[in-house]
């Protein structure tokens, strides 16, 4: 036997024997009830790629289980989401045609502003946000007015504001602005309250790195630049003091809601995020971290469902209040089901 002395100092130095944190990992019940983060189908924005014609669902090859949906058939996807317990969906739009300036963008006849009216109608309660961006509507696939070969801001944040207005007359919710442009929140902001929808909330894509994991969306809403690429007015992923600037800027234009995006390479940033403000935080987690769940589920290389749930932990332990993700509508189906089980 060892003697008390021994067993002391040893506990002293390492807190073992005395200390064993196995304890409360011995049985499931006690594991739930020390659980610190929990998901929940609340947590969960759903991203959905809405196109003009009727009766249409087309899959994403990149993004299996996502589909471009016509306008009716966005309505009955928003009333699945919506029993499955998700509050709210993210519209983005597929345009008839593309300009130079992405007309359809503003136009209150465009694939979004007639998408909100029917969602609303099939599923009163659930929130509507809109994407504000020009990339979808933009013959040359950049989120802005191109002038010399280069994005040109001032001249893109009327025609953004001007986007987000037609957005909220036709009853979206919330708008989302995601396209980097600097004073966007403001321009936006400002459009809104002289038009009488002060109380139309922006949940802003503050921090938005240029980022390589967009590649399945931009197939998924055909929004991909036709010459260079996005680093001239999206985030360095090498940076993230920038990131907090980004954030703080945002808010004081009239940011509601702050995203960071993506989620997976950026969890320090959420993380950081989280500490430095009070706002809602919403992290994207991204077409590129989706399709490739995916594509090792598919092969057989991961145990997919119990990835995306430990994926989706952890951008919410990371400090993420909401999550948008195109995982949402299946995790949520887990999430009933354990439910049911326990
Ligand atoms: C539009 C926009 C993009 C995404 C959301 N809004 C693409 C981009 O900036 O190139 C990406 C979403 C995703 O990958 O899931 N600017």
């Amino acid at each position: 036997m060892k003697s008390t002395v021994d067993q002391l100092t040893r506990q002293q130095a390492t807190g073992f024997p005395i200390q064993r944190l196995r304890r409360l990992r011995r049985t499931q019940a006690l594991r739930e009830m020390v659980k610190e983060t929990t998901l929940s189908p609340k947590d969960f924005i759903y991203p959905m790629f809405v196109t003009h014609d009727y009766g249409q669902k087309r899959e994403i090859p990149s993004m299996p289980g996502i589909f471009q949906l016509s306008i009716d058939m966005a309505a009955k996807e928003a009333e699945e989401v919506a029993s499955l317990g998700i509050p709210a969906v993210l519209l983005f739009g597929l345009p008839t045609a593309k300009d130079p300036v992405g007309s359809e963008a503003c136009d209150p006849q465009g694939v979004i502003q007639k998408a909100i009216g029917h969602i609303k109608e099939a599923v009163p309660e659930i929130i509507v946000i809109t994407d504000v961006c020009l990339c979808e509507y933009t013959d040359h696939g950049h989120c802005g007015i191109i002038e010399d070969g280069y994005v040109d801001n001032d001249q893109t944040l009327e025609l953004l504001a001007r986007s987000a207005l037609s957005h909220a007359e036709a009853g979206a919710d919330i708008v989302g602005p995601s396209n980097m442009m600097d004073g966007t929140v403001g321009a936006i902001r400002t459009i809104l309250d002289d038009n009488g929808f002060e109380l139309t909330p922006i949940m802003a894509y503050a921090a938005k790195y240029a980022s390589s994991f967009y590649g399945p969306f931009r197939e998924a809403a055909g929004a991909t630049p036709s010459f260079g690429d996005r680093r001239s007015y999206q985030m360095d992923p090498s940076n993230s003091r920038e990131a907090l600037l980004e954030l703080e800027l945002d808010i004081r234009e009239g940011a509601d809601i702050i995203m960071v995006k993506p989620a997976l390479a950026y969890l320090d940033v959420i993380s950081r995020a989280r500490e430095a403000f009070s706002l809602p935080l919403a992290a994207y987690n991204v077409s590129g971290e989706y399709a490739m769940v995916k594509a090792a589920g598919r092969n057989g290389w991961l145990d997919e469902r119990r990835v995306i749930m430990e994926i989706l932990t952890g951008i919410k332990r990371a400090g993420a209040d909401l999550i948008l993700s195109y995982h949402a509508k299946e995790a949520s189906g887990w999430l009933r089901d354990e439910g049911l089980r326990r």
